[in-house]
């Protein structure tokens, strides 16, 4: 069955971006010139997802004034003649049919998957999260996409991390491997890198069946003292098999302070129009730190 719905959670208190996230959503910090939320909800449009609900908490009402019209604002681009900025900002609240739900309580990714199952109702959905980016030529979850398309299963994004990162991430331990595809044994939700069964980690991108939902309804709290869907697949991989796809594009991790300054520069670099402003400025500042380090030697 094709999957035409699309959950991004967005009800975190963005707590490792402080003081930037105190009064705005962190997943309305701009990467470049665009909300972060934006990449995510592009990547979703370019996978196939026709509509999209946004899981939301308190103060993040800037999230749904993005991806509304601004009806003032268009008039006056319009009046001043800015044509292509104006097509920019239409384009924004046309991209999808976008919902929101607020989640009530903080109790983590897989309450937040939850609250949205009236919205998808019966069959397969996409789950991503905010603090995945991916630059990738064939979009990220329409790689998961592609795969559920032909098993039928749920399906999670994963690559491969460096065993010190381990523990910020749902590990898989896998049964067979074929090409880019595994078939999972297990996962586990943050593990210490001597428990961990690889060094696979879950990317932010799931493709999954409405059958997580009484999963996720039943669970107690876990890591974290949250409901982890992690947990849920754990439980689901014991009745129905579950595969992961290795995704194939660039991943930065902007919850974090070095991956969100990674993926502004990557992203400036790939625009035609600031690529040699960019690299000129790397060079001056690589060249400025050299002499620095030579006159302390
Ligand atoms: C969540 C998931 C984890 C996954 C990670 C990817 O963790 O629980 O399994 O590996 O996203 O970014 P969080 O980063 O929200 O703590």
């Amino acid at each position: 069955m094709t999957v035409k719905k699309a959950v991004i959670p967005a009800a975190g208190l963005g707590t490792r971006f402080l003081p930037a996230t105190k009064a705005q959503p962190k997943e309305m910090l701009p990467v470049v010139d665009k909300p972060a939320i934006q990449y995510i909800v592009e990547e979703a449009v370019a996978s196939g997802i026709e509509s999209i609900i946004i899981v939301t908490g308190r103060n993040k009402r800037s999230i749904e004034d993005h991806f509304d019209r601004s009806v003032e604002l268009e008039q006056t681009l319009e009046e001043k003649g800015k044509n292509e900025i104006l097509e920019e900002i239409k384009g924004i609240s046309n991209l999808a049919s976008i919902h929101y739900i607020r989640q009530r309580e903080p109790l983590g990714l897989g309450h937040a998957v939850l609250t949205a199952r009236q919205f998808i109702g019966d069959e397969p959905f996409a789950v991503l999260l905010g603090d995945d980016l991916m630059m990738a030529e064939k979009p990220a979850l329409r790689q998961l996409m592609d795969v559920h398309e032909q098993t039928g299963t749920d399906v999670v994004g994963v690559q491969h991390v460096a065993p010190e990162d381990v523990s910020k991430y749902g590990i898989i331990d896998t049964r067979t491997s074929r090409g880019l595809v595994y078939e999972l044994a297990d996962l586990v939700e943050k593990p210490s890198v001597d428990e961990a069964p690889s060094m696979i980690a879950v990317m932010g991108r799931y493709v999954l069946n409405p059958s997580i939902f009484p999963i996720l309804a039943s669970l107690e709290k876990g890591a974290g003292g949250e409901i982890q869907l992690t947990d849920a697949l754990r439980k689901q991989c014991t009745v129905s098999p579950i595969h992961a796809v290795s995704i194939q594009g660039q991943r930065y991790d902007i919850g974090d302070k070095f991956g969100y300054l990674r993926a502004g520069l990557e992203m400036a670099l790939s625009r035609p129009e600031m690529r040699g402003q960019v690299l000129s400025f790397l060079n001056g500042l690589c060249g400025k730190i050299a002499v620095r380090q030579k006159t302390h030697l």
